[in-house]
């Protein structure tokens, strides 16, 4: 209560901008009931997604036979490499088998013929891996370093439809391997 100056008592109507008490606790009730709603249908909504891993495919196409030049030609998005010679193509994954690094490819000042496990190849290089020094044969035989295994060969195939090459990285094939278009 407000006085003037000559001491007479004025009432003060209370402030519109300022909220009240009651609608401030109307309103936390509000939210709060919300909230709750919200966490009560949450398991419910989540049963409606399916739980499922979304991964690339392991089968797809990489272009036509003409696009690729002879030698290795590293395909970045796939992690692969593709080798032709040729009317012969074949890939060798680009994924190290010791913790996954992608390999480099080294290539030879000229092909050299090597017999590695029993199979005679023409190499074009090697493949090294830049994390822990392994180091794999041109058909994909790890020789030095941590590498477990060799590198994988992946089935190719030629998609009749279009005619491009198409690679099944689901399919491991062995390092002879060649497609022939
Ligand atoms: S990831 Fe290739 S050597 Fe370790």
């Amino acid at each position: 209560m407000a006085t003037t100056h000559e001491n007479v008592p004025i009432k003060t109507a209370p402030s519109a901008e300022a909220p009240s008490r009651r609608s401030f606790l109307a309103r936390l009730a509000g939210i709060l009931a919300a909230t709750g709603a919200a966490l009560a249908a949450w398991p419910m909504f989540r049963s409606l997604v399916p739980n499922v891993l979304y991964e690339p495919p392991k089968r797809f196409r990489i272009g036509l036979p003409d696009n690729y030049q002879e030698g290795a030609t590293f395909l970045e998005k796939h992690r692969l490499f593709l080798f032709r010679s040729g009317a012969s193509f074949h890939a060798i994954s680009g994924i190290c088998t010791h913790l996954g690094c992608t390999v480099k490819f080294a290539p030879f000042g000229s092909p050299r013929e090597e017999t590695v496990r029993g199979y005679t190849f023409r190499a074009l290089g090697e493949f090294h891996c830049p994390c822990h020094g392994s180091k794999f044969r041109g058909e994909g035989t790890n020789f030095a370093g941590p590498a477990p295994r060799p590198l994988t060969s992946f089935l190719l195939e030629l998609s009749p439809e279009t005619g491009e090459l198409v690679v099944d990285v689901a399919a491991e094939v062995s390092r002879d391997f060649r497609l022939v278009v």
